[in-house]
């Protein structure tokens, strides 16, 4: 069974890390290949919504593969580096949304990769913290920079700073994941939101997500220069005349994602 599975079920895309026994730590293989799947599904018309889980009960993942770095000297673990930072990046990049099902703990670049996706969903007793400073380097693929514009910059640094791991419900409580639920609900929890996803118009959400995204960082007047731009091109859309047909018809509305 390959490190990362990869199922189409209907218009959702789920990918599981598949490697337990090493709590889900990201080989440089497994970043290549998850790049790839990435780049894959932001392309395809056919996927409306990702989510990204880990196999096993242990962890959703434990960052990046310590045992494969530790061989390697650092002048020649640049292309390592590289590849974790990419595939996360890549799965930010993801135009559609993208659900993180933490079945267990995330840490470094587990957390990198969950804080990469729109909505994270925890599980009771795990924990969650970007620990690279008790291992004599520092978060590099997106933590220093995601995880302030997440939960805000001082409760940002001293996770960051400190390298603490913390406790789901403390996650939950600044903001850091959406939800936490019984492990046993993870699968339903994840459900419930595509089932939410499934009742609203694909580029709408497509559009609105960018407009968050890209205005996140920019004035509220060039934001909101951005919001008009995205709004445009929803109200051209075939989406926009089936939305407001249905709500007059008094029926539920049958997107077609164009
Ligand atoms: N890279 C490579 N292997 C890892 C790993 C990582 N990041 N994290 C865990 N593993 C391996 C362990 O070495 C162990 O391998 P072994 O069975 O061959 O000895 C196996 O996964 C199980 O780990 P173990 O620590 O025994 O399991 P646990 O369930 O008690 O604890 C963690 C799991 C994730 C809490 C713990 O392994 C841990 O703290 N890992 C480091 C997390 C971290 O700081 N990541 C940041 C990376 S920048």
């Amino acid at each position: 069974m390959s490190d990362l599975v990869v199922e189409k079920k209907g218009t959702t895309t789920w990918i599981t890390i598949n490697r337990p026994d090493a709590r889900n730590a990201l080989s440089r293989d497994l970043n290549l290949a998850l790049s790839e799947i990435a780049t894959d599904i932001d392309r395809d018309e056919t996927v409306r919504a990702v989510v990204i889980t880990g196999a096993g009960d242990k962890a959703f993942c434990a960052g990046a593969d310590l045992k494969e770095r530790k061989g390697i000297p650092a002048s020649e673990s640049g292309p390592y580096i590289n590849a974790i930072s990419s595939a996360i990046n890549d799965v930010g990049a993801i135009r559609k949304p993208t659900i993180c099902a933490m079945n267990g703990s995330a840490y470094g670049g587990g957390l990198e990769l969950a804080m990469a996706c729109d909505f994270r969903i925890g599980v009771e007793g795990s924990e969650v913290g970007l620990t690279e400073v008790r291992l004599g380097i520092m978060p590099g693929a997106g933590g220093t920079q995601r995880l302030p514009r997440i939960v805000g910059e001082s409760r940002a640094k001293e996770m960051i700073m400190l390298g603490r791991r913390i406790p789901i419900a403390r996650a939950l409580e600044i903001g850091l994941v959406n939800s936490v639920v019984p492990r046993g609900q993870l699968h339903a929890a994840v459900e419930g939101i595509l089932t939410e996803l499934a009742g609203c118009a694909p580029l709408s959400v497509i559009h609105a997500k960018s407009a968050v995204e890209r205005g996140a960082s920019v004035s509220l007047e060039q934001g909101l220069e951005i919001e008009r731009q995205c709004y445009d091109v929803t109200l051209y859309s075939a989406d926009r005349d089936e939305g407001l047909a249905a709500f007059a018809a008094g029926r539920p509305p049958v997107y077609q994602g164009h």
